[in-house]
């Protein structure tokens, strides 16, 4: 079984994603991670996010066996990853990694913008996770603050606006709701309610 979920910044996917992960004992793979990895060794190599020859090789040599989440996770590389991932090379350089690990028995939960309309379009289960984006931003400035980062909620609000509107817009895969996956508006739903809807979700497939 693949389960596909889909949504902007801070919606509350990676979270589902991995609950539904431990619930099901499938595989889960944050496809997020993906384009920070790219961004990161810009970053860290001092190249500037939009030098697309670069992102395009760097993201032909990622590893994601050597992931360090918590600085992939950094507010700068979040930014930069939102740029790079506009580039459809770098799209193309990720394709297969993120469907081969799909294609594993017995299946997999991937989360991101384009796994219910690109990467996975025959999953069994897609689910499209939405929140208004204040709380999303509120959840965003927490989780930040929770890794140590000191950031102003009103910024980051500012900034989630901004890489939705830079996430719907561009040409390559846009994020959007596949025409069957299942909405799932976290806004009022904590954690458990929303995990406990999108099993709902799951066996009523
Ligand atoms: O979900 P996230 O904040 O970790 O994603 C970081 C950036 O990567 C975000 O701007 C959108 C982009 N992304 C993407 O384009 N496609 C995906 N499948 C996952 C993330």
């Amino acid at each position: 079984m693949i389960i596909a979920i889909d949504g902007p910044a801070a919606s509350g996917k990676g979270t589902l994603a991995k609950k539904l992960a431990a619930h099901y004992r499938l595989r889960h793979l944050d496809t997020g991670l993906l384009y920070r990895a790219v961004a990161k060794s810009l970053l860290d190599a001092g190249h500037a996010p939009a030098d697309e020859a670069r992102a395009v090789a760097a993201a032909g040599a990622i590893d994601p066996a050597g992931f360090d989440e918590n600085a992939l996770k950094r507010y700068e590389v979040g930014e930069a990853a939102s740029v790079v991932s506009a580039m459809p090379g770098v799209r193309a350089a990720l394709f297969n990694f993120q469907q081969e690990f799909a294609a594993v028995p017995p299946g997999a939960v991937l989360d991101g913008r384009d796994i219910g309309t690109v990467i996975c379009p025959n999953a069994e289960v897609k689910i499209f996770v939405t929140a208004s984006p204040e709380i999303r931003a509120g959840r965003r400035a927490s989780e930040l603050r929770g890794r140590g980062e000191s950031v102003d909620e009103a910024d980051v609000l500012t900034d989630i606006l901004r890489r939705d509107e830079r996430d719907r817009s561009r040409s390559a895969a846009p994020l959007k709701q596949a025409p069957d996956a299942h909405l799932l508006d976290t806004t009022s739903l904590n954690i458990e309610a929303a995990f406990q809807a999108a099993v709902r979700l799951v066996e009523s497939r």
